[in-house]
């Protein structure tokens, strides 16, 4: 049996949330998916996660919210990342950080997708756990009967991402790279079967730097000045794979990169993303 998976890059804000609300009906019923899985850590202005906004992506259709470096940056989606079953926080912090480092989602028809996301060690902060080490031991505690699994590598180096595919070949259904907020086009089945990218890239504005302002990034570089960047405004789009999963044994079968442009003469929802929507100077990804 295929059973289809949506993968989406960073979603970025109030466009993000609008692009990714008008996009995933289409996309659903273009590549007829069986569960859509987010990553949506700059979903709050920018950086972080509401429980309103929380709420509002489960609506759109997203089964399965990831989070990475800006996990914790709104307090108040600590208690929901306690509760709820359909979020993660990066699998490789600490083990007292609050939240789930594996999601199992189950389909209405029953079927089992297992979810883990890993955040990389180079060029990032705060330093985490070995991401093998832990994604070892999250595999060897999953249930044998649960065959497709998916795995996220939040991650600012290619390097580290390409080497997390190698390490999971075989072992898992898909691993795909987030954080760099750019597309790449490397995607492919690795030779023992685990669909695999380099990074989804980003769900939001794509006049602006990695979804920021880019008047704002500029100046922060030309200048040398601290800048508070704010999120950008025109060329939504969501960008993301489909990949298409053999349900029995787990392997992936094909994987194709997906991109959805915003028709402008549709409204948006009414998305609030919009209010704390300028972030602290220097922050990316
Ligand atoms: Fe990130
Ligand atoms: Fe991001």
């Amino acid at each position: 049996m295929r059973f289809r998976i949506l993968c989406v890059g960073d979603v970025v804000g109030k466009p993000g949330c609008r692009v990714l609300s008008q996009g995933l009906p289409a996309l659903k019923e273009e590549h007829e998916l069986d569960c859509v899985i987010a990553n949506v850590e700059n979903a709050a202005g920018g950086s972080g996660l509401t429980e309103n906004l929380h709420g509002k992506i489960r609506r759109y259709g997203v089964d399965v919210m990831t989070m990475g470096d800006h996990v914790y940056r709104r307090a108040e989606i600590i208690p929901v990342l306690e509760r709820s079953s359909c979020i993660l926080r990066p699998a490789n912090l600490p083990p007292e950080a609050p939240g789930k480092t594996m999601v199992v989602h189950e389909t209405k028809e029953g079927q089992r997708v297992a979810v883990i996301t890993l955040m990389g060690r180079l060029f990032m902060k705060p330093a985490v756990d070995c991401p093998y080490r832990t994604v070892d031991r999250l595999l060897e505690s999953l249930d044998d009967e649960i065959k497709m699994i998916v795995v996220e590598m939040h991650a600012e180096a290619t390097s580290e991402k390409i080497s997390m595919g190698w390490h999971l070949d075989g072992r898992v259904s898909l691993v795909f790279g987030t954080h760099t907020h750019v597309t790449t086009a490397d995607e492919r089945v690795l030779p023992r079967g685990t669909g695999y990218i380099t990074d989804l890239g980003m769900t939001g504005p794509h006049d602006g730097v990695l979804g920021r302002n880019k008047d704002r990034v500029l100046k922060s570089f030309i200048a040398a000045t601290p800048t508070p960047f704010s999120v950008a405004e025109g060329d939504l789009r969501l960008h993301g794979i489909v990949a298409t999963l053999d349900a029995g044994t787990g392997r992936c079968l094909h994987i194709e990169r997906v991109a959805y442009t915003l028709d402008e003469a549709v409204p948006g929802p009414d998305a609030d993303a919009a209010r704390d929507s300028v972030i602290a100077s220097g922050e990316h990804g």
